[in-house]
This record gives C-alpha cells, sequence and structure tokens, in this order.
C-alpha cells in the first residue's frame, strides 16, 4: 500500500510515519517544506529517524503545483494523510498570511491535484479550535462554530475546502478534529514542551490566565492509532473529534510536569488571559467511540511520563 503523508516533519505526521512504517507492506511518501516556524533542526532529527526503506522523504512546498503534481502522478498513492499547515492561535496574530498560504491555500493545491488523480482515501487534520469558546460541555461535532482566531478560521475554511472537493466524488474523505496533541518529540511552542524546556535551562515561563484554562490533553499515539485504524473505513460518519474527553486545568498540568520531572522550584509568572486563547477544550468522543468501538485512551499520567522520559534522554 502507498500512503503520502504531508507535514511529515511535523510533530503529528512524524509520529503517524513512524507507526505506519511498522508495517513492512506500507511504502510511504513523508512531504514538508521544513519550514521555519520553530526549529528546523527537530524537523529534520524526526525525518532522520523515519529514514527506512521503505520512506521517501520530499521537500517540496505544498503550493508548488508543478512538483506536487509529478509526485501524486508518479507514486499514485492510494491515501494522503494532510497534515501540513501552520499551527498555533497566537501567532496567527503575528504572521496572518502564513495560515492563508499553508493552511487555506496549500490545502486547495492538494485537494485538486488528489481529485484529479482519484486518490482512494483523503484524511485531513483539522483542530478544536474551529469551536472557540462554547457554552455547553463536552463539545459535539455539530456544535455551533465560533472560531475566535485567524488559525481557527482557516482550519474551518480548509474543512469547507476538503469538504467542497470530494463530496461529490469517488474520494473517501474525512476530518478529524484533534484536541490539545502532546507527546515525545513534541512542538516546542507548545505549553509542555515549553515547559520542559523551561525546567532544563531553570527558566521562567508565563502562565496565561493564572493557569485556569483547561485544554483536552491527547496522547499523540492514540490520534495515530486513530488516524490508521479509522480513516480508510468508507462509511457516513466524515467529521469526528479525537478527545481524551477529560479536560485539565493547566495549573494542576504544571504540578504533574514538576513532580514527574522532579523539579520543585517555582518558575512561572501568572499573567493574564491572551487574545484569541480558548478558555476551555473538553471535546466529546462519544461518535469516535460508537463507530470504533472499544478504542481506549492513553491516562495523562501515562502519556506525560512517555513524553519525559524521552525529552531527558534527548533532550528534545
Ligand atoms: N498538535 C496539536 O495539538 C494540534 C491540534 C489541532 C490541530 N492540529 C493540526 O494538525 C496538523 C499537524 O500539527 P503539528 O502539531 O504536527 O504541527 P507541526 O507544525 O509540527 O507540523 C506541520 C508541518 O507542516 C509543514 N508545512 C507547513 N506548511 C507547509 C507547506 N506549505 N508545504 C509543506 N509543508 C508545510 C511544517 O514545516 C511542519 O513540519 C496541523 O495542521 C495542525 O493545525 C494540531
Amino acid at each position: 500500500m502507498k500512503i503520502i503523508v504531508t507535514g511529515a516533519a511535523g510533530f503529528i505526521g512524524f509520529h503517524l510515519c513512524k507507526n505506519l512504517l511498522k508495517n513492512k507492506k506500507i511504502t510511504v511518501i513523508g512531504i514538508d517544506s521544513i519550514n521555519s516556524y520553530y526549529s528546523r533542526s527537530l524537523k529534520k532529527k524526526r525525518i532522520n529517524i523515519l529514514k527506512k526503506k521503505n520512506f521517501f522523504f520530499k521537500k517540496i512546498d505544498l503550493i508548488n503545483k508543478k512538483k506536487l503534481d509529478l509526485i501524486i502522478r508518479k507514486f499514485n498513492p492510494e491515501t494522503i494523510y494532510h497534515l501540513a499547515g501552520q499551527p498555533s492561535v497566537l501567532y496567527s496574530f503575528k504572521n496572518p498570511y502564513s495560515y492563508k498560504r499553508n493552511n487555506i491555500t496549500a490545502t486547495e493545491v492538494l485537494c485538486k491535484i488528489s481529485k484529479k488523480y482519484k486518490i482512494k482515501n483523503f484524511i485531513f487534520g483539522s483542530s478544536s479550535s474551529i469551536y472557540g469558546d462554547q457554552k455547553r460541555f463536552p463539545i459535539k461535532e455539530n456544535f455551533k462554530k465560533k472560531p475566535k482566531n485567524y488559525y481557527a478560521i482557516t482550519k474551518y475554511k480548509c474543512e469547507k475546502i476538503v469538504e467542497k472537493n470530494f463530496k461529490v466524488s469517488s474520494v473517501n474523505f474525512k476530518i478529524f478534529r484533534f484536541f490539545t496533541v502532546y507527546g515525545p518529540y513534541g512542538r516546542p511552542d507548545m505549553f509542555i514542551h515549553k515547559l520542559l524546556n523551561a525546567l532544563k535551562k531553570n527558566k521562567q515561563i508565563n502562565i496565561h490566565n493564572k493557569g485556569k484554562n483547561l485544554r483536552d490533553f491527547t496522547y499523540v499515539d492514540d490520534v495515530v492509532k486513530i488516524l490508521i485504524n479509522f480513516s480508510i473505513i468508507n462509511n457516513k460518519v466524515k467529521i469526528l473529534n479525537i478527545a481524551r474527553s477529560k479536560p485539565v486545568k493547566n495549573i494542576d498540568l504544571i504540578y504533574k510536569i514538576k513532580k514527574i520531572y522532579r523539579q520543585k522550584k517555582e518558575n512561572f509568572n501568572f499573567i493574564k488571559t491572551v487574545r484569541g486563547e480558548m478558555l476551555k477544550t473538553h471535546g466529546c468522543n462519544k461518535k469516535l467511540i460508537k463507530n470504533f468501538k472499544k478504542f481506549k485512551f492513553t491516562e495523562l499520567d501515562e502519556g506525560l511520563a512517555k513524553t519525559i522520559k524521552i525529552f531527558k534522554k534527548y533532550g528534545i
């Protein structure tokens, strides 16, 4: 089976490739522009870990229509996982252009080419941020969307692009809305790795909204297992949350991490709420569990222990 993963040098794309490659019958082409949003060296390290007989890496930008068309035509994959993009809420206020380019335009180009070559399965990684601040919890897939920052607006627009291209086509498409994914080799701009880096360097870290924000932390291996096992089933279910559905206050998470890391010294400053940030994420995973019975999410303590073990060993 031949599979393309976009964003292969990124956090979730890397873990997806790593798990797909355990099956020797699968050949993966990983695509990534290795942009400089965060450490290129970390992205290159991830790609080096993936280097195996059945893995090929193409450093290209998805908005390069010609090169992308050539790769897809020649390789003729059965499945495309689209995980490349510009993440992060806060950065979207600083550099909105990157979101238009790497989320909207890149998704448009990829969808058009995938449609042209009648790809069998197209899977898109969307975000819980499209729900914005809700009053009722847990958040179901059909709740009103209230994106409160440009990142969320572009992710929602990408969902619409995927639906528009594939709704009336033979392509089996699925959209998964990820809730705060964490794990080993995580993104340095996200809370857990920011905190780990601060602990390592004995630096202070700012805690938004005095640590009262709640996040539905979901372990990366769970996300990847769902992507591999449940996305290529061609059924009517097109949009699904991937959430552990057990939100945790950031301040409680900090104390958990410090305990596992064995660091008692206080190293944070409490600051106000930050513009555009959601106060609480808590996804409903009933639809997912109903369709894919027996799925068990990793407990936070176990996922954190694995993440911190890798961080202490390799510093990433
Ligand atoms: N990590 C999370 O908690 C989370 C939560 C919700 C949604 N998501 C979504 O999941 C996807 C993967 O997230 P991640 O955490 O792995 O992010 P990431 O930044 O680690 O990975 C994204 C990768 O895409 C690449 N990329 C960006 N623009 C590109 C382009 N035009 N052409 C080719 N490559 C390009 C980047 O170089 C990067 O390596 C993103 O679309 C993100 O919006 C992530």
